[in-house]
């Protein structure tokens, strides 16, 4: 088996990261797109991060293949939260469960520990047990539960929001 290594997001990731996306999109609740991603918002999609910045993009890559990536975005667009992020990671189904995500995360996080951050927010639509013990064993705390605060597939679901502090 290939080495499973950890690099920086390229635009020539954008299709598997969009498959990736796709998947949990089109057949879960765990992400509220209902609309699946084209290969045009991808790309603007990417704009967002800035490896020198906050927003940081990362993949998990064994030979050709992306097993799963891990982001840290904006958390809400008012320049005062700007000091606060949101997090996200995903693997591919064949990928989860055998400590990848806790890879992703800490790497994600080490590397975003000299930037001017003071939280980390992560939000779960409920029921994910696999992202809540992921956050956790990283040292994220529940911060709120909204309940039913989304809708898909005709049924409402609960999002818990997860916090990191970084100090
Ligand atoms: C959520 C996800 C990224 C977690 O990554 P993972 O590689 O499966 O998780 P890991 O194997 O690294 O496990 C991390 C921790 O979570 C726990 N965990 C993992 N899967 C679990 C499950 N199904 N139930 C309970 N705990 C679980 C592990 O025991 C581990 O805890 P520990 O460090 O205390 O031993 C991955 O499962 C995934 O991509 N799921 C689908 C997409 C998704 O839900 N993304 C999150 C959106 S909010």
């Amino acid at each position: 088996m290939p080495k499973i290594n950890i690099r920086p997001l390229l635009t020539s990731d954008l299709t598997a990261v969009k498959d990736i996306y796709n998947h949990y999109i089109k057949h879960t609740h765990i992400n509220f797109e209902t609309n699946p991603y084209s290969d045009d918002y991808m790309q603007e999609w990417f704009q967002q991060f800035d490896h020198s910045g906050r927003h940081h993009a990362y993949v998990a890559v064994q030979g050709e293949q992306i097993l799963g990536f891990a982001l840290s975005q904006k958390f809400r667009p008012k320049p005062a939260y700007s000091t606060s992020i949101e997090v996200t990671f995903y693997l591919t189904e064949a990928a989860a469960g055998k400590g990848l995500g806790k890879k992703l995360g800490h790497h994600l996080l080490n590397n975003l520990k000299e930037q001017d951050i003071n939280r980390a927010y992560a939000a779960i639509a409920l029921p994910n047990d696999a992202s809540i013990g992921l956050h956790k064993s990283l040292g994220f705390e529940q911060a709120a539960l909204l309940s039913e605060v989304g809708r898909k597939f005709d049924k409402f679901y609960d999002v818990a929001y997860l916090e990191y502090k970084f100090s």
